[in-house]
């Protein structure tokens, strides 16, 4: 018997080594990695600057607690705010508790009470982002809400301008869905936010937690677009497998979050902290950066020929290296049939395959991936309508 609760469906594959693209499981069998950890290892396993930069913290002091100066975490905040255009970071473990701390500090900084999210999203698992995240079945049981969310259509202008009214502390959303479809914000939904928000005074959040730190070819997704949030949330990519969070916020907001109103013991860690620095040192490089447009623009176009006769695609989408096939059956199965021809995948909505490879992925293995999913797909009978 388990002694580990039971919060996690998982594979049959028990991991032994990780390099690069490549996961080897303990039975011998070696995967393509397109899962990353769930967009978690954008220079893939066991990146070895990441490596040396916690090994050299392991040597000097592991924990000191946030009472002592923190070096590490000035350098990170430092180098996150001179790349999002934001002034400010708070540092903690988990993309749910940098949006915990987005959300209580809008209330905060605002007064106000209602935060408008989008259906579909995902922010997290904690009470508060639980609520914020506008798919009912991660809140089946643990009813009631917090009494602060309101949901529209991602993407839905006239539903975004009737919901943000002065009650409105803040509007908070992902650039692209990440677990509801990969999903992208339309460039007209961003601009009709920015400008609904500037009218009644809301703040803008956008949760970056996976489209953050290069994977779409900017270091934060909202790069893509002429559009300035007012708080920005990552954590995944930016320890690449460290745990760490973060919620960036403009400069007028740091009085609102001053001592004792928020914090966490293990936040901003110094070994965190010190992979963070080691990945953004190569994440946010310009020449990393436009070689991740340019493999995420290869591979859709090449997905795209390969299945433009498979009629059970219905499409490909996505940015940068975030990468949905959206189908017209559900995906699971199709994940499975991939772990035996040695690839791993990711589901995102019951009907899209979700690939986040690891920015650092070669052609080669791109090709190989796309071979491997375009065999399968030719396989699988279409459903009648
Ligand atoms: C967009 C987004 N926000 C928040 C989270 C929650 O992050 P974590 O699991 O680190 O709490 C996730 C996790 O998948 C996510 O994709």
């Amino acid at each position: 018997m388990s002694h580990v609760f039971p919060t996690y469906a998982r594979w049959n594959i028990t991991p032994e080594k990780g390099e690069g693209s490549w996961l080897t499981a303990t039975d011998g069998q070696k995967y393509l990695d397109f899962t990353t950890g769930i967009g978690v290892l954008n220079l893939g396993h066991c990146n070895s600057k990441v490596k040396a930069a916690v090994q050299k913290q392991l040597d000097q002091y592991w924990h000191t607690s946030n009472l002592f100066q923190q070096p590490n975490q000035e350098a990170l905040a430092t180098k996150l705010a001179e790349t999002s255009g934001l002034d400010a970071a708070f540092f903690c473990n988990s993309g749910a508790e940098a949006n915990e701390a987005a959300i209580k500090l809008a209330k905060k900084a605002t007064g106000r009470k209602k935060i408008v999210t989008c259906v579909q999203s995902f922010h997290g698992r904690t009470f508060a982002t639980m609520g914020a995240t506008g798919q009912e079945k991660v809140r089946i049981g643990f009813g009631p809400m917090l009494d602060a969310f309101e949901y529209i259509t991602f993407n839905n202008e006239e539903e975004v301008k009737a919901a943000v009214d002065e009650n409105t502390a803040a509007i908070m959303f992902e650039i692209v869905q990440g677990e509801g479809g990969i999903n992208p914000a339309t460039e007209s939904f961003l601009k009709t936010v920015q400008e609904v928000a500037k009218n009644v005074g809301a703040l803008i959040i956008i949760d970056e937690v996976q489209t953050g730190i290069g994977r779409t070819g900017k270091p934060f997704a909202f790069q893509n677009f002429d559009f300035q949030p007012d708080i920005v949330t990552c954590a995944k990519g930016l320890g690449n497998g460290l745990p760490i969070g973060a919620m960036l916020g403009k400069a007028e907001l740091k009085e609102h979050f001053g001592a004792g109103t928020h914090g966490s013991t293990f936040g901003g860690n110094p070994i965190s902290t010190a992979a963070a620095i080691a990945v953004l040192d190569e994440c946010f490089q310009d020449d990393f950066l436009q070689e991740v447009v340019a493999k995420g623009e290869l591979v859709r176009s090449k997905l795209k020929t390969a299945l433009s006769d498979v009629q059970l695609v219905n499409e490909v989408r996505g940015l940068g290296l975030m990468i949905g096939i959206d189908l017209k059956v559900d995906a699971g199965p199709l994940v499975l049939e991939l772990q035996k021809e040695q690839l791993l995948v990711l589901t995102s909505a019951p009907h899209v395959m979700r690939l986040l490879p690891p920015l650092t992925v070669t052609i080669e293995e791109l090709d190989l991936a796309i071979e491997k999913i375009s065999t399968l797909l030719k396989k699988v009978p279409t459903p009648a309508v």
